[in-house]
């Protein structure tokens, strides 16, 4: 909309100077459309999951539903974060989406964007701010819940099988720190632990979310011989590294024995390992939000308020209970 009017206060600038048809003709050609434009800042490409969210929101904001998507990766860093946001605000784009990689720091580009009359969608992770006014909404998951879940499905899985008074030690590897993810699955393990006396947390270390780091992170944690009779992975791809490195030091895991492995995300591949018996209870994290944001952006089109907060629906996966069809029904 408002770089319809640039353009139209240009062409009458253009036009009023000149008169010419050959200029008349160049101006035309290079009209905008009347598409609505988004400009979308994406944390990265780290992991499946967050492959499968960016060809969710690529497949709703399209030109024939009347978008133009301006996408930029921030390949895991904030201030990569910051700087688009600050160029979509100088390109006076219509409406601006972020998938925040940390909670904090968001204050200052968010005021901005307020101050340009540029509504924020917040999507996926959330960010902690001083006044909500900040963002007009925020379509994302539950992740406390996503770690109350692990939590509770554990204490009935020690409980059936004989182990609810046993000391149980735990190893979390966690996503990228300060992130929501990362930090729901952590208070929702840790009120778990306090909960349990007989949990005792014997290592918690970052790796990020990927594959790589969370391999190298294991092998390490394997060398130092910490007991483990649970290993939390705070996302799949954490899980495959984690299991490649157990698979590399001859470890036995899972159903054949030895530590069990819960994972969150649910993609095809944990759930596959899941089938297999390596991975006993695989928490979805949701990344189909494309259509749950576009319904918000609509509403902002539309002059309506939309709600604050929407979580998007989620499920967990036991290795009990998990089928073939069940995982192939799944678009991710
Ligand atoms: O914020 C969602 C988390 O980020 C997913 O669990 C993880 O796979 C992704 O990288």
């Amino acid at each position: 909309m408002k770089k319809w009017l640039a353009w139209l206060l240009c062409l009458a600038l253009m036009l009023g100077s000149t008169g010419c048809a050959a200029q008349k003709a160049a101006v035309s050609a290079s009209a905008p459309s009347d598409l609505y434009v988004i400009g979308y800042c994406q944390t990265g490409a780290e992991s499946d999951w967050r492959v499968a969210n960016t060809d969710s929101m690529r497949n709703v904001f399209t030109e024939e539903n009347g978008y133009e998507l301006i996408f930029v990766d921030a390949q895991q860093k904030q201030e990569n974060q910051i700087r688009a946001v600050r160029n979509f605000i100088q390109q006076q784009v219509d409406c601006i989406i972020i998938s925040p990689i940390t909670e904090s720091g968001w204050d200052e580009v968010l005021q901005e964007a307020r101050d340009a009359g540029i509504p924020v969608i917040i999507t996926d992770r959330m960010v902690q701010v001083s006044e909500d006014g900040l963002y007009a909404a925020y379509v994302g998951s539950d992740f406390r819940a996503e770690g109350d879940t692990a939590a509770s499905w554990l204490d009935a899985w020690l409980q059936s099988s004989g182990r609810g008074s046993d000391t149980i030690h735990i190893v979390e590897l966690q996503g990228t720190l300060d992130s929501s993810a990362q930090l729901g699955r952590s208070e929702g393990l840790a009120a778990g632990i306090a909960a349990h006396p007989n949990w005792v947390l014997e290592a918690q270390e970052c790796a990020d979310f990927t594959n790589a780091k969370a391999n190298e992170v294991m092998t390490q944690l394997i060398a130092r011989h910490v007991q483990m009779d649970v290993l939390v992975c705070q996302n799949d791809d954490m899980a495959m590294g984690a299991m490649a490195a157990m698979d590399a030091a001859g470890m036995v895991y899972g159903a054949a024995g030895g530590p069990i492995v819960i994972s969150f995300d649910a993609t095809h591949a944990g759930l596959e390992a899941c089938l297999a018996g390596k991975i006993q209870l695989d928490v979805e994290c949701n990344p189909l939000q494309g259509p749950y944001v576009e319904k918000i952006v609509q509403q902002i089109k539309n002059g309506e308020t939309p709600p604050k907060r929407t979580s998007v629906e989620e499920t967990s996966f036991e290795a009990d209970t998990l089928t073939q069809n069940a995982i192939d029904a799944r678009s991710y």
